[in-house]
């Protein structure tokens, strides 16, 4: 009874450093991208500037997750001037589909397989996030990414909350659309989602001939 009256202090002690610990290894990866951001006026917004190695779709800059991890550290950038304002999160992976993750301030890890979206209050004037990626579809191959941060502007000029309230949480470059081959043109989506009601109308009304066929055939021959 003693020890276990004894273990307890000493566990909560041993959970409380890990915990910090684990906090603050979320924090300290080893810088080795700063991010440069794009005034929102001047985002690329051609479908173009997605596959183009020096291209800024809506802002957004490119990396790549190592699928070897050993020796290659993670895409690790570092944001400044973050005193007091609100900073917004915002990654995909290119195609969209693997599970990227990053540790928010606190050292929770977010994960998204369909975009990372987040906007925090910034407690420093300088955040590092570092992206990893997790699950099956992370075993293979590296992974390339776009992530774009954005920084509120000051609390004097608007309501830090309101900003985050605001933003268009959709906007990435997969969003961007291509152009379409010469001579093509783009079908409205109605007539799309009709045309595949039609089918569906097309199996049923094929269905119910092939029952009224066997019911009549049955009917006559009994
Ligand atoms: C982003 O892309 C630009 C090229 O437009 C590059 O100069 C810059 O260093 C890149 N990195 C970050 C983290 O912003």
């Amino acid at each position: 009874m003693r020890i276990h009256l004894r273990a307890v202090p000493i566990a909560s002690l041993g959970l409380l450093l890990l915990v910090v610990g684990l906090g603050v290894q979320a924090q300290d990866c080893e810088v080795n991208m700063e991010w440069v951001g794009v005034p929102p006026d001047e985002y690329d917004r051609r479908f173009a500037s997605i596959s183009e190695p020096d291209g800024r779709p809506l802002g957004f800059n490119r990396s790549v997750i190592p699928y070897v991890t050993e020796g290659i550290p993670n895409p690790c950038i570092r944001v400044t001037g973050t005193e007091d304002r609100r900073v917004e999160v915002m990654a995909e992976s290119t195609p969209v589909g693997s599970t990227i993750c990053t540790y928010r301030q606190g050292g929770q890890l977010e994960c998204n397989a369909a975009g990372i979206y987040f906007c925090d209050q910034a407690t420093a004037n300088e955040i590092k996030y570092e992206f990893l990626c997790e699950g099956t579809s992370c075993e293979q191959t590296d992974v390339p990414f776009f992530f774009r941060f954005t920084i509120s502007p000051p609390a004097s000029e608007m309501d830090p909350e309101l900003w985050c309230d605001n933003r268009d949480t959709g906007e990435y470059p997969r969003t961007l659309s291509g152009p379409l081959p010469p001579g093509v043109t783009m079908a409205p989506n109605p007539q799309t989602t009709r045309s595949r009601g039609s089918s569906h109308n097309y199996a049923a009304k094929s269905l119910l001939g092939i029952c009224i066929v066997a019911i009549t055939t049955f009917a006559i021959n009994y």
